[in-house]
């Protein structure tokens, strides 16, 4: 979808949507268009089911004259209540509404909304977001669709006497969706075509958009001693692979010490010896959520040149079973030299994070570490889907940072708690600790076990579980891969560690 901004005048023929406030409050341009067409939107609204709040949608087809394709009214309920997220879903709500309509093209006239905190060209600059956030399809596999069905929606025009100050703000939104829309285009893939070494080698192409990118193939780990790491892997055709990833904004004068940005990277994840069930199996080609969302956010960093040093690395595995898959009971010396029980071959996200977190602050001595993973069912079954992700922090200030950028973005995250006594929890009877906790607490029993390869960096752990994947269409994406995170991270670096 092609989203231009301009000035107004407003066009008055073709597609053309406007606002309302809630109680069928309209908008100026909303109440000329009702006199153009000699009172067709007055007349509609009193038959129609309509009162103009968040995301509401009212279409006129063909009203006045005939000029006018179609006239949309859409609801933005309190202005009090409207953020960067809520006017994005609204523009989110256009796009999945005329995104199949048959029309070509759209404008969309803003105007000042009474009573809003954000300003007309932020509101203007969002609502173009939205509507490019939500026209992304992952349909590259379907060869049948028949044409109804396809978008037809190809260029949107919003107008606004806004429009230099929402140019500005959308020309950096779109970078980081860029972003967005590689780890949806990541996290969609199917587990045979997205395996470690294509993985890597997509990553590897980000070093067109600035990116300095370095792959350790299994013969290089086995060099470090990421035996934790390689033993999820063994039972795999497919090998192992490490990617990291290197973002310098700050010039060499001011040099900071990076932030670093760990992602789990398990492209296919049956449990292994540990197998899961049958069903639903095919999901775990998402869980390599985390991955995506740091390769994203690279990308967002590097395109927007964010003036702040990060790295950014992956532990990319395929957790298969096979005669050289680990077996629960195996005992694995870790890069760090403590030793791990393997109880369960299917908690083998944090057996792959425990390597690279140990390599990362070894390596590159990050001033804070934020590792982001589809870790745990039970994060589910704590906060649920497409809500809240949840994270572990033993850094008030980094929460403090992550609640903010978060609300922000309209990513959320919640805190949830790490102590001794959890910690004790993963102690095992003849190694260092064991891999999995006993039956309760799973999601902070795996963050405890992160906790162990930190080596006292400042660091955030983030289970991502719940929100990379989506089973129902929302205003900012169709069902399936989200793109959650990249925008969290995006702003969490620019708030809090650009120059
Ligand atoms: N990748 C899964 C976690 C997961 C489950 C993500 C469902 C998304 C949806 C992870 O590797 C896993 O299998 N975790 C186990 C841990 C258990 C064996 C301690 C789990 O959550 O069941
Ligand atoms: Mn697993
Ligand atoms: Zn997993």
């Amino acid at each position: 979808m092609n989203i231009t901004i301009a000035d107004k005048p407003f066009p008055e023929s073709g597609a053309i949507a406007v606002f309302s406030a809630a109680k069928k409050t309209l908008s100026p341009s909303a109440k000329a268009l009702d006199k153009i067409t000699k009172g067709a939107l007055s007349r509609a609204l009193k038959n129609a089911n309509f009162s103009g709040s968040k995301g509401e949608i009212l279409e006129l087809i063909s009203p006045g004259n005939g000029k006018l394709t179609r006239l949309v009214l859409v609801g933005v309920g309190d202005p009090e209540n409207l953020t960067q997220r809520t006017v994005e879903e609204i523009g989110g709500a256009i796009a999945a509404r005329l995104q199949t309509s048959g029309e070509k093209q759209l404008a969309v006239v803003v105007d000042r909304i009474k009573g809003s905190p954000v300003p007309e060209g932020a509101f203007a600059a969002h609502l173009a977001s939205g509507l490019l956030i939500r026209s992304y399809r992952f349909d590259k596999y379907r060869t049948k669709e028949a044409n109804k069905k396809k978008p037809s929606l190809k260029t949107v025009r919003i107008l606004s006497h806004q429009s230099k100050q929402a140019k500005v703000i959308f020309a950096v939104a779109k970078k980081v969706i860029s972003g967005v829309f590689l780890t949806r285009d990541l996290t969609s893939e199917p587990p045979n075509v997205v395996y470690p070494k294509s993985f890597a080698k997509i990553i590897k192409s980000l070093e067109a958009d600035g990116l300095k990118v370095e792959i350790l193939g299994e013969a290089a780990l086995r060099k470090i001693g990421m035996r934790a790491l390689l033993g999820v892997g063994q039972g795999s055709n497919f090998e192992s692979q490490v990617v990291v990833m290197r973002w310098n904004g700050v010039p060499k004068a001011k040099m900071t010490k990076p932030v670093a940005l760990i992602g789990k990277g398990v492209t296919f994840d049956t449990g292994g010896i540990s197998i899961k069930p049958a069903e639903g199996m095919d999901l775990m080609k998402w869980d390599m959520g985390g991955a995506g969302i740091v390769v994203g956010a690279m990308k967002a960093l590097a395109k927007r040149k964010a003036k702040a040093n990060v790295v950014g690395i992956v532990g990319l595995v395929e957790n298969m079973p096979s005669g050289t898959a680990q077996r629960p009971g195996d005992v694995v010396e870790s890069l760090s030299g403590q030793t791990i029980e393997i109880l369960n071959t299917d908690a083998e996200g944090r057996l792959v994070l425990a390597d690279v977190l140990w390599y990362c602050q070894q390596k590159y001595k990050p001033q804070v570490m934020i590792d982001l993973a589809t870790l745990t069912g039970a994060i589910i079954v704590t906060l649920g889907y497409d809500q809240y992700a949840g994270y572990f922090t033993d850094d008030d200030k980094i929460a403090e940072q992550l609640d903010a950028a978060g609300k922000i973005t309209g990513d959320l995250v919640w805190r949830l708690p790490l102590s001794e006594n959890y910690d004790k929890l993963i102690n095992s009877q003849i190694a260092d600790m064991q891999n999995i906790g006993g039956k309760g607490a799973g999601s902070i029993t795996a963050a405890q076990f992160l906790k162990r390869f930190t080596n006292g960096v400042p660091w955030a752990h983030i289970d991502v579980a719940g929100v990379v994947w989506s089973a129902a269409n929302k205003p900012l994406w169709e069902k399936g891969a989200t793109g959650y995170g990249v925008r969290l991270l995006d702003r969490f670096v620019a708030d809090n560690y650009e120059i």
